[in-house]
């Protein structure tokens, strides 16, 4: 289904019969800084160029009606039952962020809301956060309300969090709320503080999907987040720290004796991978890309030691990217457990490194990868300034 701003406004008007205000979300990828963002610590998205579009209009009666173009699919219920709670349906995301907004105290009477997208599926670049932020701006927008980025990002994170029920950080809400088009973010999700950071003009950032599909709402990403506040609990009863951002290796190393092994070796990604997401800021800043494709391997080899959050297809998909020769950088991306890798690579052998990895990947898996070459976009509330809003 090609993606268009008429084509929704089309099936919004078809779907509840009158026209609607559109807004839109993109996706994100992560460079490095993967799985610190529920202990604090520091991360370095950037937005990419799939989205998607909400398109709402008010209805009299107080209900909320929410209609996937993408399923066909309506489901709709009272506003008075906003504490409905987690049906296991894709409009848990949409009723979430009305449920969080309107737990907030922001006020709105009811909706017709048509939600569509195109950010591939539990692929790890964030459909959830993308449909939530698209799904905020739009509510907002009826409401007459605005809210500043952090804000904007917490509320979004709580309907995850609390509603649906996925154990996340704060990274994706964050960026693809606040992204700015040419620039990654450096994110600290303690402070929310951030730095946009330039990619070079002469690489490009490849994703490549090993179409191996990961939920976060279920599974193993709640079991890493377990495994990492378990060893977070002991580093804050022995070493005082407030997070598990603020320890050492040689904090961790002194409780080693106290937590289980899963745990140390998870608390030993996150401390390492902080540290890198610094060095590959201070690249950045260098324009040094062959220091930060060493740092992104490095990081990648971490997920998939200390993390156990790779599989053998994303490893295999990083073990070719790297035979290539416009090659710079390439790792796991998102929440693990298949997904995608991200891939820094040469401005003018990306076509050829796409064409090889597709290949390669085939050959050894028998799975056709999907690979997309990104620059990184604007993020909802950049969208909506520049005229979004239709
Ligand atoms: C998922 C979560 C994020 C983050 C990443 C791992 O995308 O939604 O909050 O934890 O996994 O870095």
């Amino acid at each position: 289904m090609k993606l268009t701003d008429k084509a929704v406004q089309t099936a919004h008007e078809d779907h509840f019969g009158q026209p609607g205000k559109l807004f839109r979300a993109p996706a994100r990828v992560n460079l490095i800084g993967e799985h610190t963002d529920y202990t604090g610590g520091l991360v370095m998205p950037m937005a990419i160029d799939f989205q998607t579009i909400a398109v709402i209009s008010p209805r009299e009666d107080k209900r909320l009606a929410f209609y996937s173009h993408n399923y066909g699919e309506e489901t709709i219920f009272d506003l008075k039952s906003l504490e409905r709670g987690r049906q296991g349906h894709w409009s848990d995301y949409p009723a979430g962020v009305a449920w969080s907004l309107w737990k907030e105290g922001i006020r709105f009477g009811g909706f017709n809301i048509t939600l569509s997208g195109d950010v591939p599926l539990g692929a790890g670049l964030s459909s959830s956060a993308s449909v939530e932020v698209a799904a905020a701006m739009a509510i907002l927008s009826l409401s007459e309300s605005t809210l500043p980025l952090a804000k904007l990002a917490t509320l979004c994170r709580r309907a995850e969090n609390e509603f649906v029920g996925a154990k996340s950080g704060i990274m994706d809400q964050f960026v693809v709320a606040g992204a700015v088009a040419h620039r990654a973010m450096m994110l600290d999700t303690r402070s929310l503080e951030f730095d946009l950071l330039p990619l070079p003009d002469d690489v490009r950032v490849v994703i490549a999907n090993s179409m191996v599909r990961h939920a976060v709402a279920t599974g193993e990403y709640g079991n890493r987040r377990d495994e990492v506040e378990a060893g977070q609990a002991v580093l804050q009863q022995e070493c005082g720290v407030a997070l598990l951002r603020d320890a050492t290796l040689a904090d961790l190393g002194a409780c080693r004796d106290r937590m289980s092994p899963e745990s140390f070796a998870r608390c030993r990604h996150i401390i390492t991978e902080n540290e890198r997401v610094l060095q590959a800021r201070d690249a950045l800043l260098e324009s040094d890309m062959p220091r930060f494709g060493e740092l992104m391997v490095k990081a990648h080899t971490s997920m998939r030691d200390d993390f156990a959050a790779s599989c053998e297809e994303v490893d295999t998909l990083v073990e070719i990217a790297l035979r290539q020769s416009g090659c710079i950088g390439a790792r796991i991306t998102g929440g693990g457990f298949g997904g995608c890798t991200v891939n820094i690579v040469k401005a003018s052998e990306a076509e050829a490194f796409v064409s090889a990895v597709q290949r390669e990947y085939a050959q050894a898996t028998k799975i056709e990868a999907d690979c997309f070459i990104c620059e990184p976009a604007d993020g909802a509330l950049a969208l909506a300034k520049k005229g979004g809003v239709a």
